[in-house]
Formats: structure tokens, C-alpha cells, sequence
């Protein structure tokens, strides 16, 4: 491998999302709605997740096609036992060239405060923490298990005093905040998390409902579009459009504005991320390892390419396994966003139905 792997339409592997878990205590209804996944429900059996060794193994050879960011996600990921262990493994991943791993984690924060300290000793670089709004009959109501929203502000706290986020500089640049805007439900609180968090040097973003897994019962209906989201904030802070820090990045980045109308730091960035409106599959650079080991090329894959067995089944060399990934990556077409912008609202783009595309919460987000 080379790092110069490219898939059929001129992408490169840079980013590796990991599942570590199936599993959430949270019951937001945009992901893991009740009715759905209730005590009934069919949760991988442990057998079948990757244990820590074989997830390691695969993101080593990730990492020797490319990758540099590694993100563990879920479900939620702190729920995973022992994952600073993990976080350990993966935080000794030599790349290439030597560039450090951006090593990172998606939670929802409920379990952060505890967590915060012994996973950044471990060697995770930075967090990102879920949370759709700062009222907190809100935010009950919508993580569903009647979760005070106090307890993952004291999360992101945490996060921030455990040193989570700082870059190489010593800047807080990678502790964020994602906020999924859903209409009817949390539009009343983009204004409240924007004056939460500006001038706190987290980056908060707004993002579009999305249409992911099958059991969520999405339609465009529910979707505030990026672009309303921006001007709601602009009628109360000026912001002035930042240039893209990184290529095939999700968010577009907006900076807080000073009395001059110009970018002021110390107020920090807002982003938007426009699945549905603004589709950026173009520049897709993201795998997913889903928690039992299957690759998915695509959000809104229906199937995945299983891993697990070829490295249970004893034969396969790294070498063997590092050619597959190349394989599966160079042979890559996926671009479900885009494709559903041009089509019909109930039409599926790869013909496929909507019914057996696979949940955010056994892919990881
Ligand atoms: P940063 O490295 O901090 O920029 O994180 P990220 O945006 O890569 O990841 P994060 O887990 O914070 O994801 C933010 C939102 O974007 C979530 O709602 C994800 O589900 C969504 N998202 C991430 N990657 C993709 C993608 O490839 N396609 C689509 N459609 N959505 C994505
Ligand atoms: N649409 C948009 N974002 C979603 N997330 C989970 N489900 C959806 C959806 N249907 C978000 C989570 C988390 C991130 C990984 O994905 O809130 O911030
Ligand atoms: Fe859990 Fe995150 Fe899904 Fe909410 S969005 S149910 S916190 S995995
Ligand atoms: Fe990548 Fe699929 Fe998301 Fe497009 S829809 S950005 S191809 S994961």
C-alpha cells in the first residue's frame, strides 16, 4: 500500500469511522426510536462484535492506504468497556510518513465526565459530543430516556479540562458540540446553544436531519434546511464564510463576526453540515467499520464487506486483507446524497428500498 489508493471516482481513504457498539443508552428518535429498539430488540451477540485486537489490526492497515483520522462512534462508544484500552492501541498506529493519527470519538457525553480524563491519557486527541438543545425539557424529551442536559454540559466540561481538543499549537480547536436540527422539535433552540457556545472556543454545528437507516420515519418535511439555520443566527450575529480546513470536510465553517464585520477568532465558528440540501459525496473520503466488522462505503450502504471472516477464518495475512480493502475502495461509487437530491422524495437512488438500509447506530454516524 501507498496511501495513494483512490476509489472509482478519484476519492481517497482518509477518514475511518469505527462502531465499537451497537448499543445506546439514549433513545433519540432520529436514531434509536423506541418503538423500534425496545428490550425485544435484537443487539449484536458479543461474540460477534470485533474484539480490540482485530480492530486494531484492521486500522493499521487502514492506515497503511491512507487514513489519518480515526473515529470511534456507536451507538455509544463510551458504553464500550475498557475502551481506553482501545483508544491506547489505536493511539500507537504509527502512519507512513509519520504524520500523527487524529484519533477522535462521537458520544453522546452522558458518560464523559467520567470518562474525559482517562481517555485523553490514553491518547485520544479530541471528542466531539452530541446535543440538540440546551433546554432541558427539550433535550429529555429528545434523547428520550429523560436525560438532564446538565450532565453533559458537565461532559463537555470535563472533556475541555482533561485537555480534549487542544491542537498541536496548544488552540482548542477540536472539541465540538453537534447539534441535529429537526423541525418542530429543537428549532426554538439553535439560537440558545449558538449564544451557549460562541466565544467558549467549541465548535458547534447544526445538522440537517438526515434520512439514515430505516426506522426513523425521516421526511423532508422535518429537515430545516443549512441555509435558514445560518440566516436565524445571522439576525443575531454577523458571521462571515471560512474557507474549508480540511478536503472533504462535512461542515462548512462560518466565523463570528466582529463590529467590523470581520472574523474574529476569539468569538470562534459556527458549521453546518447539508447532507440533504447540499450534498458533499464529491470529496467522501470516509470508511465505516461497522461494530461486527463489515465495511460500508457509504452512510446509506445497504450491505458491508465482511472483514471479521476473513481475518477469523486464520488464512488471511495482513498483506491479504490490506489487498482486499484495496480492492472493495478501488471499486467505490457510492454517492447516495447526491444522487437523492436529483430524485423524486420517496425514490431510493440505488434502487434499493429504504427498508434495508443499515441504522447510524450499528454504522457509527
Ligand atoms: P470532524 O472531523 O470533527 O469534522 O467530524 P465529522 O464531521 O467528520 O464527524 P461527526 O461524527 O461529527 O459527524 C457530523 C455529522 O455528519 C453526523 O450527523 C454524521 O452522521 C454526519 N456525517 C459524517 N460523515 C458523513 C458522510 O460521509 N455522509 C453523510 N451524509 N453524513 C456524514
Ligand atoms: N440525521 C442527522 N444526524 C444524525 N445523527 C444521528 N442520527 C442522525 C440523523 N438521522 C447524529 C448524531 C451524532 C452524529 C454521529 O450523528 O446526533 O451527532
Ligand atoms: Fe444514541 Fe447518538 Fe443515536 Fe442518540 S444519536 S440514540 S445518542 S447513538
Ligand atoms: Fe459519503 Fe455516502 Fe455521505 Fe455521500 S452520502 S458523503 S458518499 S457517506
Amino acid at each position: 500500500a501507498n496511501g495513494l489508493l483512490s476509489d472509482s471516482l478519484g476519492r481517497p481513504l482518509h477518514d475511518l469511522r469505527i462502531s465499537v457498539t451497537d448499543r445506546c443508552n439514549f433513545r433519540c428518535n432520529y436514531c434509536m426510536p423506541k418503538e423500534v429498539f425496545n428490550k425485544d430488540y435484537a443487539y449484536l451477540p458479543h461474540g460477534d462484535l470485533l474484539n480490540f485486537e482485530e480492530i486494531t489490526r484492521l486500522a493499521k492497515v487502514f492506515v497503511s492506504h491512507g487514513v489519518l483520522k480515526i473515529r470511534l462512534t456507536g451507538g455509544e462508544p463510551l458504553l464500550r468497556k475498557n475502551l481506553e484500552i482501545l483508544v491506547d492501541q489505536l493511539a500507537n498506529i504509527q502512519t507512513p510518513d509519520g504524520t500523527p493519527l487524529d484519533l477522535t470519538l462521537t458520544t453522546n457525553g452522558s458518560l464523559l465526565a467520567r470518562k474525559a480524563k482517562s481517555l485523553k491519557d490514553a491518547g485520544l486527541n479530541r471528542v466531539t459530543v452530541s446535543l440538540d438543545g440546551l433546554d432541558d425539557a427539550v433535550f429529555r424529551a429528545m434523547n428520550d430516556v429523560d436525560f438532564p442536559v446538565s450532565d453533559v454540559l458537565d461532559g463537555i466540561a470535563a472533556a475541555k479540562d482533561a485537555g480534549l481538543g487542544l491542537d498541536a499549537n496548544g488552540q482548542l480547536t477540536g472539541l465540538k458540540v453537534n447539534m441535529v436540527v429537526k423541525r418542530r422539535t429543537n428549532v426554538d433552540q439553535i439560537l440558545p446553544m449558538a449564544r451557549h457556545f460562541r466565544g467558549s472556543g467549541i465548535t458547534l454545528r447544526f445538522i440537517e436531519y438526515m434520512d439514515v437507516g430505516a426506522t426513523n420515519g425521516w421526511c423532508m418535511d422535518d429537515v430545516l434546511p443549512s441555509a435558514d439555520v445560518i440566516q436565524r443566527l445571522q439576525q443575531e450575529f454577523p458571521l462571515v464564510a471560512l474557507e474549508a480546513s480540511a478536503q472533504g470536510e462535512t461542515a462548512q465553517r462560518w466565523g463570528y463576526a466582529n463590529a467590523a464585520g470581520v472574523f474574529d477568532p476569539a468569538l470562534g465558528e459556527v458549521g453546518v453540515i447539508s447532507s440533504v440540501t447540499q450534498a458533499f459525496c464529491r470529496d467522501c473520503n470516509r470508511a465505516r467499520l461497522s461494530t461486527e466488522g463489515k465495511l460500508y462505503l457509504c452512510l446509506f450502504a445497504t450491505q458491508g464487506y465482511d472483514l471479521r471472516s476473513l481475518m477469523r477464518g486464520g488464512q488471511a495475512s495482513d498483506a491479504d486483507i490490506a489487498s482486499a480493502i484495496g480492492h472493495i475502495w478501488q471499486g467505490r461509487d457510492d454517492r447516495y446524497s447526491e444522487l437523492r437530491a436529483s430524485l423524486p422524495a420517496d425514490s431510493s437512488p440505488d434502487g434499493s428500498s429504504a427498508a434495508r438500509r443499515v441504522e447510524m447506530s450499528y454504522i457509527g454516524g
